[in-house]
């Protein structure tokens, strides 16, 4: 921030103990939100995570100081700071982000890198193997997928219309519009077709998985702005996992992956119930760097 140092520290020292930062945000802190929101007053919005990374930041004119000085008043106020900026990193990707959908977590990276682990495995084997990411949101997953697996044919669905407009604009911005196709609908009924009963090399889901009663308090900065539809997993949290483990089984080819986000402390129930349904094998969980399982995978049983 060479020649801008009055002004930066200005900021900084307005930000500093002004902020409350949330743990599902780890990579917001005061040096990322300032850089990322003095980028974005300057017209060139840029996510938390690929602020940091920027050598420099551009000359801040008083125009873009006005608005600096409103997008800080706002992130203060709780907005949070993918809704300012518009952006939000997801392994690497620089997405759109907005009130269609949830912010992808730094956490959900978990699942992602798993999904994206096997199912290079499995495009080696299996010629444009066939991916389902159902409850696709801003369609994070599915990008990530179509973006660092070749060949493979991705598809993303969600209730919400407004995320799946989202995830198409997502596409586009990242020149993958041809290789990911987003539906709208409940679940899988979108795929509800010949095309893909049986044919699917790998379902993802990062479905709503809090209770209900969790949803009522959680933090204003999320409830508040976050939709509703993308946290609330009915009365004991876990109404669309017991809906995936059922439905999934259809869909997918013999030797198939499921591979699905839970929250901390669903990862050894979850397993065990997807043992128990018995189209399932190599059920396994990964964990997070403090050790809790945040994903379940498991293989689509031969018989
Ligand atoms: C936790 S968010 C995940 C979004 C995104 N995949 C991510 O990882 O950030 C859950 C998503 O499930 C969607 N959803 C909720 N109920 C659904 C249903 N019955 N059918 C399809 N999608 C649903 C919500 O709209 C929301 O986008």
């Amino acid at each position: 921030v060479k020649g801008l140092e009055g002004r930066y520290e200005y900021w900084e020292k307005k930000l500093q103990g002004a902020l409350l930062f949330l743990p599902d945000k780890p990579e917001e802190t005061v040096e990322s939100t300032l850089r990322s929101l003095w980028c974005t007053a300057c017209g060139h919005p840029v996510s938390a995570q690929k602020a940091l990374g920027l050598t420099s930041l551009p000359a801040l004119d008083p125009l873009a100081e006005e608005k600096l000085a409103s997008l800080v008043e706002q992130r203060v106020q709780g907005k949070p700071l993918a809704h300012l900026t518009g952006r939000q990193s997801f392994l690497g990707l620089e997405l759109m982000s907005g009130d269609q959908a949830l912010i992808p977590r730094k956490e959900t990276e978990i699942l992602a890198r798993t999904a994206m682990e096997i199912l290079a495995r499995v495009a080696a084997e299996v010629d444009h193997p066939l991916v389902i990411d159902v409850c696709t949101g801003c369609g994070n997953i599915a990008l990530a997928l179509a973006c660092n697996v070749q060949g493979a044919r991705v598809f993303g669905c969600d209730l919400s219309a407004d995320a799946v407009s989202l995830a198409g604009r997502n596409a586009e911005l990242l020149g993958m519009a041809g290789r990911v196709v987003f539906r709208t609908g409940d679940f899988l009924a979108p795929f509800e077709t010949g095309d893909f009963l049986g044919t699917v090399s790998m379902i993802t889901c990062n479905p709503p998985y809090i209770s209900s009663a969790k949803v009522e308090v959680m933090d204003k900065e999320i409830s508040g702005f976050e939709p509703r539809l993308a946290f609330d997993g009915g009365p004991l949290g876990v109404r669309l996992l017991v809906r995936l483990l059922t439905e999934a089984p259809r869909f997918l080819v013999h030797g198939g992956w499921l591979c699905f986000e839970v929250g901390a402390g669903q990862g050894a129930v979850m397993a065990k119930r997807v043992e128990r349904t018995g189209h399932f094998d190599s059920v396994q969980t990964v964990a997070d760097a403090s050790g809790t399982p945040r994903v379940v995978i498991a293989r689509r049983a031969q018989t």
